[in-house]
């Protein structure tokens, strides 16, 4: 059971979990209203698609697990609930403030603010070159094809032979174009469907072909 802190007086008594909760979606909300093209979603994501997320990761494989678009943290917390060892895991989010929110809320991970775009180069400068999972939220539905097409290869790149790559999508169709798969040797399959998200969505998983 959640322990329940309370406000002075009777009448604005506020559970601790809930109004942190609220804050956090304010913040997500105001963030998506500023640019609703840089963040690509209105809500945070369900803690249903993060764990379907987080499942994705194969704890027995070697290497870092980089979290691209982090948000409020959601798929952050379901990737340590699974097992993600916090010095294993580094976390990349561009959007000033959400990246502050988070900074604060997991002072003990490694987080980035920086643009998915310049991947390689920015996990190069923290000296990390074993990558078991790059698990992305990027709103890849709202970007520009070239800017897609651009993080999508830098992806690839940096998962090597061994790595994966685990991808949410609102549409029907894979993340990743055929032709993109083709042109970074990927293979990739649909891990989860989960309907309790607004909206509905599709997990994917790539591997090199
Ligand atoms: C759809 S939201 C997902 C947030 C959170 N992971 C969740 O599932 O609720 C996408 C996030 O990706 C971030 N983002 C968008 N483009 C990015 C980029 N090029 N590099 C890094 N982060 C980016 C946005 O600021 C936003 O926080």
């Amino acid at each position: 059971m959640h322990q329940v802190m309370l406000n002075k007086t009777e009448d604005t008594k506020i559970p601790l979990v809930q109004s942190k909760y609220r804050r956090k979606r304010h913040h997500f909300i105001f963030a998506a209203m500023r640019s609703p093209f840089k963040i690509g979603a209105l809500l945070p994501s369900s803690k249903a698609l993060a764990r379907a997320m987080a499942s994705g990761v194969d704890l027995n494989r070697a290497g870092a697990v980089v979290e691209l678009g982090a948000g409020t943290g959601v798929v952050t917390h379901a990737l340590l609930q699974v097992g993600v060892k916090p010095e294993n895991l580094v976390v990349i989010e561009r959007d000033e403030s959400l990246h502050a929110l988070i900074s604060n809320h997991f002072q003990h991970l490694k987080i980035l603010k920086a643009d998915a775009i310049e991947l390689d180069t920015v996990l190069e400068n923290i000296g990390v070159t074993k990558i078991n999972a790059v698990v992305s939220s990027l709103p890849f539905l709202v970007m520009p094809q070239e800017v897609r097409n651009a993080i999508q290869a830098q992806m690839a790149k940096v998962i090597g032979e061994d790595g994966v790559i685990i991808q949410f999508t609102y549409g029907p169709k894979s993340p990743i174009t055929p032709a993109q798969m083709r042109k970074n040797h990927l293979v990739g399959k649909r891990h989860k469907l989960v309907v309790a998200n607004v909206p509905p969505a599709h997990v994917w998983i790539y591997k090199k072909a």
